[in-house]
């Protein structure tokens, strides 16, 4: 969703600045912009389109602009469409104080309207210009930014997270936090705010992250911290701990595919130092000092969206049959507002991978309110999920920059088993069916290994079916949500409609669609339920369907009935999906490679989905 990148200092911060707003471009976006204080006046460049376009429209990459004080900002367009007026930064009425936003002020209107009792003139369509127009009238009152910024804050509803310049003040930035991620980035005679450490580490690791409700205000020197009514915050100075290069392609055409092709190592991560093979055990930190209240735990609810909540669907699995404990998925978005019955001996495990999603954060706000244990699986460290909830598992998958999540799944499906081996332990489990599991999780991250070796024939695959228009993904059991995923993928890259759905319930409706121009999925390994997928795989190939199958090295039975097979290494059922999903993000993939569309950025998505 929206990127921010300020910096305060002594070098010229344009190309940082343009830097900063490519490494913010996986984030979604559909215009960008900058203002730099310039000999006393504030510039604005913004345009709508990619920041390359922005680049070439200021002839920045020539170097002819040059300020020490400046803001860059990504804009996903929520209120105005994405044109050169509505990106960002926004001028208040005299055209002195310029803000950059991410989030959304639901009473803009209420503020517009006043205003323009008093005169001021909006041009945009944005809610943002309400609060650049509000800081410049507080500002009129006061005639210090800082407190200008904290009064207009203090009568907004809504969330934010901002950065305000001014050309009265070139030796000053202020940003602000409620709802969306705000961190500055504390350098030696320099100082940055942004909001994702993507965008200035290659400047500094030391970062601080601004909590909901506070102000901060930076100069080349330093920097200070504060509530909204003016009362002093201490905060600690954190490192950053991820390196350039997981930020960057590596060699690969797309961030999607170097991220596919990191599983095997990423997998790896999530286990190391948990997974005791010779104990059959597992040892997570960061649930040790609430293990008591899980073991006695009513119910775990799982609750998160898009892809993590496919992981929780997998999770639900996995935590009812291995580790015995009533399960309940929900989607954050329907959580948060249907009141849920909620209570004291609920554990509420919230899976994200940004740990910044605003429906999966609202969720986890209500269940904390109503008592629960609040639990996170998490990928991105010190994210707003993880710092507010309390005791959790981080997935270790490094940094994900492609908007289709692929590594995240893996690792937050390695992190639910982990958590399922251990609860059943905990719960009576031999140690001998311990190591049985343990020893088989440790081989996953090599089994991934072998489903990366040989790809050609997916990308066959992708070429055959590249131009139909839908899909059907069907699996059961822990597969099924494996099924959701792989066509989630489809739909987000390549913009084919595809849809996911238990196999068996295939003749309840869907089987109508099926014909000789229904390409379906069918997620089908040797397990429990294998000879039933078949029945399903039958009752396809009689109606024409064609149909493509992840199976398992050994099986012969589904090439009999499929026109592509491919092959995953077997596994123990429920680890199973961390296997499976692999061949459907490949296909995924590359059918969006063979029909040109733009796989690290695709249409309308943003990476983090910071508003509602
Ligand atoms: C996955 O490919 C998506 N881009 C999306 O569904 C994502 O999983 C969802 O927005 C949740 O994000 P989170 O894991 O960061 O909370």
């Amino acid at each position: 969703m929206c990127g921010i990148v300020a910096y305060i200092g002594q070098k010229n911060c344009v190309p940082l600045l343009l830097e900063g707003l490519r490494r913010l471009e996986y984030r979604g976006y559909d215009s960008a912009g900058i203002a730099l204080v310039q000999n006393g006046s504030i510039g604005v460049y913004k345009k709508a389109g990619k920041v390359a376009e922005l680049v070439s429209a200021i002839g920045a990459s020539n170097g002819e602009l040059k300020a020490s004080l400046g803001m860059g900002h990504t804009r996903w367009a929520t209120h105005g469409e994405p044109n050169d007026t509505n990106a960002h930064p926004h001028w208040d009425q005299k055209r002195e104080i310029a803000v950059i936003h991410n989030g959304i002020i639901e009473n803009y209107q209420v503020i517009k309207t006043k205003l323009a009792q008093e005169g001021h003139i909006f041009e945009t369509a944005t809610d943002t210009e309400a609060l650049a127009h509000l800081i410049g009238a507080m500002y009129e009152r006061t005639g210090n930014l800082c407190s200008a910024v904290r009064m207009a804050l203090a009568e907004v509803e809504g969330t934010y997270g901002i950065v305000v310049l001014s050309k009265h003040d070139p030796d000053r930035l202020v940003a602000a936090r409620k709802g969306s991620p705000i961190i500055l980035g504390v350098g030696d005679g320099e100082n940055f705010v942004a909001s994702d450490a993507a965008a200035i580490v290659d400047h500094t690791r030391q970062v601080v992250y601004l909590e909901d409700g506070e102000v901060a205000e930076l100069t080349r020197e330093g920097f200070r911290t504060m509530t909204i009514d003016d009362v002093k915050t201490d905060k600690v100075i954190q490192e950053v701990t991820f390196e350039l290069s997981q930020i960057e392609r590596g060699g690969y055409d797309h961030f999607m595919l170097k991220e596919i092709h990191e599983q095997p190592e990423t997998i790896k991560n999530g286990m190391r130092g948990r997974l005791l093979i010779e104990e059959g055990n597992i040892k997570l930190g960061g649930l040790q000092h609430v293990m008591g209240r899980l073991l006695s735990a009513r119910r775990i609810v799982i609750t998160a969206c898009g892809t993590s909540w496919h992981a929780g669907l997998v999770g639900e699995y996995m935590f009812e049959q291995i580790a015995k404990i009533p399960t309940e998925v929900e989607y954050a978005s329907e959580f948060r507002y249907r009141s849920p019955l909620v209570n004291i001996d609920d554990v509420v495990l919230v899976i994200s991978q940004s740990g910044e999603t605003a429906d999966s954060l609202a969720a986890m706000r209500e269940a904390k309110r109503k008592g629960a244990t609040v639990l996170g699986i998490v990928n991105v460290v010190g994210s707003t999920i993880a710092r507010e909830s309390d005791g959790g598992v981080y997935v270790h998958a490094g940094p994900e920059i492609g908007v289709a999540s692929t590594k995240a799944f893996t690792s937050q499906l390695t992190v639910l088993a982990l958590i399922s081996l251990m609860l059943a332990r905990q719960r009576g489990m031999t140690k001998e069916d311990g190591i049985v599991l343990a020893r088989e999780l440790a081989t996953i991250p090599d089994k991934a290994r072998q489903i990366l070796e040989n790809t050609e024939h997916i990308e066959a695959i992708a070429r055959e079916f590249k131009d139909v228009k839908n899909f059907l993904y069907l699996g059961r059991g822990a597969n099924f949500p494996v099924a959701l995923e792989g066509a989630l993928k489809l739909k987000e890259i390549s913009y084919i409609h595809a849809e996911g759905y238990p196999a068996a319930e295939m003749k309840h409706g869907p089987i109508a669609l099926i014909d000789e121009n229904m390409p379906v999925v069918f997620v089908v390994p040797k397990d429990a339920i294998y000879e039933k997928v078949l029945s399903n795989l039958q009752e396809v190939r009689a109606r024409r369907g064609r149909i493509i199958a992840v199976v398992n090295e050994d099986d012969h039975e589904v090439e009999k009935l499929a026109e592509f097979v491919i092959r995953v290494p077997r596994t123990y059922g429920f680890f199973g999906p961390i296997l499976n999903i692999i061949p459907l993000q490949l296909l995924a993939y590359h059918m969006a490679v063979a029909r040109g569309t733009d796989v690290d950025q695709p249409r309308n998505l943003a990476k983090s989905v910071t508003v509602e």
